[in-house]
């Protein structure tokens, strides 16, 4: 889809050239000061009476009325090239292609070199595929008439003088983080009614088939047989039947030092009996956003192949009312063997979570990451920018958040103390409540999940307020923002096992 040039050719056709331009904007370089020639020296021209602007963020299309093969010319402001942070970077170059899109043109040409600015030029190819998929990403919806017709770009040049077969491999890395964040956002935006438990695990089934990976999915009977009393239980009010899916991606000759990417895959989340307010329904069809992460992870990790273990466990169903569903009081047996008094029904993803981290340490896991739209304590605590962390192990955490540092999906840790498992085991019932009160109830969460992982080192992210986001920009429509697929498959990608 991407064609790489490393020289300028003012012969080819093309419809529009992208260029940075940054403070104080009068060096020209690599394709746009050759046109710069070609147009005799208009564009310093319009920098200098700042019709072309360097400012961050800042969009200028000029036209070059025949003069030349190239259309128009697309400037970026990108600000000081030498504080340039990769976020706003990154705005800037979405806005870029999002007026491409806007303007309907088939195929565009970037200009690296102007582009990527003190940025290493790898970095900059890399977060350039990725900006580009994610800022074309497009909701699919079930009108009868869509708005607009949908335009792909179909050719992209990128000039750049750069090593080519490095520059290739960075932008395809991108390509592939893009488009497994897209993949993600499309799960989590779909429909309750058409995105349930057995749909999912098909995805789960495909996505494993296309990259060669072992796909196990537990149904009913199945579960009901080992004993997974707390996902069955969340499950119980539904008559969409729960799934269980298991994904294997094997990078190493034996099958040790597993990471377990294990996630909450809650297609509707009424609250059961402790029934939701009805504002608190709407947008909980995204209640499923771990384990887009993790099937978006997935996809990553089968398209580059690390020489890593991998064993992606979600545990899907949605959370129903009905005479058949759990209610508060019920005394439910986990998969573990653990029992749990059911406090409120609306703290179901643990539940779920539980026979998941479970499962997962039956396949093997050595770490476990956990991810999850989780509780509404966690957006109260850290608000809708920040994923929260929780750990049993610093180690561990620390490899996450170096991959989230790469990836620029921040996180923010939060503590589980004594006294707060102590707060979770707290029942005279059963081992353990599953809603202690409303105290930190982030923090409760996980460290209800955290008994299960019994001393496996283990990191869980609580995504319930990144995970959608109704103040779209540039590089992400309403909605789903696929947040943390990169972010974990950076981790498997990276990932150094310790004991
Ligand atoms: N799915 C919700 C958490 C959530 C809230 C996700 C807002 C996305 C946006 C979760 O199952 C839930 O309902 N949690 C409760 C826990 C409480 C009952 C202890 C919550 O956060 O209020
Ligand atoms: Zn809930
Ligand atoms: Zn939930």
């Amino acid at each position: 889809m991407v064609t790489l040039k490393q020289k300028w050719n003012p012969d080819i056709e093309l419809e529009c050239l992208v260029v940075g331009v940054h403070f104080p904007g009068f060096m020209l370089k690599g394709a746009v000061s050759a046109l710069d020639d070609e147009l005799n020296g208009k564009i310093t021209e319009l920098l200098r009476s700042n019709d072309i602007s360097p400012k961050k963020k800042s969009i200028t299309v000029i036209p070059t009325f025949g003069q030349v093969k190239t259309k128009r010319i697309l400037f970026v402001g990108l600000g000081k090239e030498k504080t340039v942070a990769e976020e706003d970077w990154k705005e800037g170059l979405a806005k870029a292609f999002r007026k491409v899109k806007e303007m309907r043109l088939s195929s565009v040409a970037v200009d690296l070199e102007s582009l990527s600015g003190q940025l290493d030029p790898e970095r900059a190819a890399s977060l350039l595929g990725e900006v580009y998929m994610e800022s074309l990403y497009t909701l699919q919806t079930y009108k009868r008439k869509p708005n607009k017709p949908i335009v792909h770009i179909e050719k992209m040049y990128l000039y750049s003088e750069y090593d080519s077969v490095k520059i290739q491999k960075s932008i395809d890395k991108g390509f592939v983080y893009g488009k497994s964040t897209n993949y993600a956002r499309t799960l989590v935006n779909m429909p309750p009614n058409l995105l349930t438990a057995p749909v999912l695990a098909d995805y789960a089934q495909k996505l494993g088939d296309t990259y060669g990976m072992e796909v196990e999915i537990l149904d009913k009977t199945q579960m009901e047989e080992l004993g997974m009393g707390a996902l069955l239980a969340v499950n119980q009010g539904s008559t969409e039947p729960p799934a269980m899916i298991v994904l294997k991606y094997q990078g190493k000759d034996e099958w040790k030092d597993v990471i377990a990417l294990v996630g909450k895959g809650v297609t509707y989340d009424t609250g059961g009996y402790s029934l939701k307010p009805r504002d608190g329904l709407i947008g909980m069809k995204g209640d499923m956003g771990g384990a887009a992460a993790v099937l978006g992870a997935m996809q990553i990790i089968g398209e580059m192949k690390p020489a890593q273990n991998v064993v992606a466990v979600i545990a899907s169903t949605d959370n129903m009312i009905s005479a058949a569903a759990f209610k508060p009081d019920d005394v439910i047996t986990s998969l573990s063997g653990k029992t749990i008094e059911v406090l409120n029904t609306d703290a179901e993803g643990r539940l779920a979570l539980a026979d998941a981290v479970t499962y997962s340490k039956q396949h093997g896991a050595d770490y476990i990451v956990d991810i999850a739209t989780l509780t509404g304590g966690v957006v109260v605590a850290l608000g809708k920018e920040m994923t929260g962390a929780f750990t049993n192990n610093e180690q561990l955490l620390k490899q996450v958040q170096a991959a989230s540092l790469m990836t620029g999906e921040p996180m923010w840790q939060l503590p589980i103390t004594k006294k707060d498992r102590e707060r979770v085991k707290n029942s005279l019932m059963a081992d353990l409540n599953n809603s202690p009160g409303r105290e930190g109830h982030a923090i409760m969460g996980a460290a209800f999940v955290g008994e299960f992982t019994e001393g496996t080192p283990w990191v869980h992210l609580d995504i319930a307020g990144t995970s959608m986001t109704k103040q779209p920009n540039e590089q992400q429509t309403y909605g789903a923002t696929g947040v943390m697929v990169k972010t974990l498959a950076q981790l498997v990608l990276d990932f150094v096992p310790f004991s």
